[in-house]
């Protein structure tokens, strides 16, 4: 089973109060999204691995550490998604950014896959599908199935806010991708949005209704 990691930094916890809300409007929820997206970034590259390589410094020679594992593609979920993929960019910069286009049927709750634009290596990087919200785990679950039919297989999915439902969801589904959130909330109800949430994450970031 991969692993599944609550990233419960102060600074998140603090700035998920902030975009839970209501009374929070499109900028703030904008910018603090992505700096949520960008302190997970920070704690999920903490297992990337690193090489030894050999530098002059103004003083000596010297051996230090470069990273040397896979590249990153950063995959977000359309559209809310996007919110997520700046933040994680100012820590990551040289990361490639596929996207996959889903939306639920509100009546249904089944995803819909309307758009996959994604580099032509994702079988060779690490890849972090990004989402801010995870609740049935159904949307997760069409990206990865899709990813995977097109030979990604090193994939990490990083939401804000998730409902224990879509964790288990996505873990049976997906048992090898590495799961992280930024808090687990308790539960979903009768019309699928995650209690207590934050609401409807894409009209919030994009100011839609
Ligand atoms: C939201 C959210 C996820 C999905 C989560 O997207 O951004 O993609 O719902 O729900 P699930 O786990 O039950 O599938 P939505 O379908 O509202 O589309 P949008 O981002 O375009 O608003
Ligand atoms: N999608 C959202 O944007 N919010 C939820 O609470 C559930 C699904």
């Amino acid at each position: 089973m991969g692993k599944f990691q609550v990233i419960d930094h102060p600074l998140i916890q603090h700035k998920l109060t902030i975009i839970r809300d209501k009374d929070c409007g499109t900028k703030v929820f904008r910018e603090v999204v992505d700096e949520i997206a960008m302190l997970m970034a920070y704690e999920i590259s903490r297992d990337m691995p690193v090489e030894d390589i050999e530098i002059d410094t103004p003083i000596v020679r010297s051996t230090q550490k470069t990273l040397s594992g896979k590249k990153v593609a950063i995959i977000p979920i359309l559209r809310a998604g996007i919110g997520m993929v700046d933040g994680i960019l100012q820590l990551i910069p040289a990361a490639k950014v596929g996207h996959i286009g889903m939306y639920r049927d509100e009546e249904t709750l089944i995803p819909h896959e309307y758009f996959v634009k994604l580099p032509d290596d994702i079988d060779s990087r690490q890849l972090l599908v990004v989402d801010p919200m995870l609740a049935t785990g159904g949307s997760a679950i069409m990206a990865i199935d899709s990813l995977k039919k097109r030979g990604a297989s090193n994939i990490k999915f990083v939401c804000l806010v998730a409902a224990p439902e879509g964790v288990k969801a996505l873990q049976d589904a997906h048992p090898d991708v590495d799961i992280y959130v930024a808090a687990l909330d308790e539960k979903l109800n009768e019309d699928g949005y995650i209690v207590p949430g934050l609401g409807d994450a894409g009209d919030r970031l994009f100011g839609t209704k």
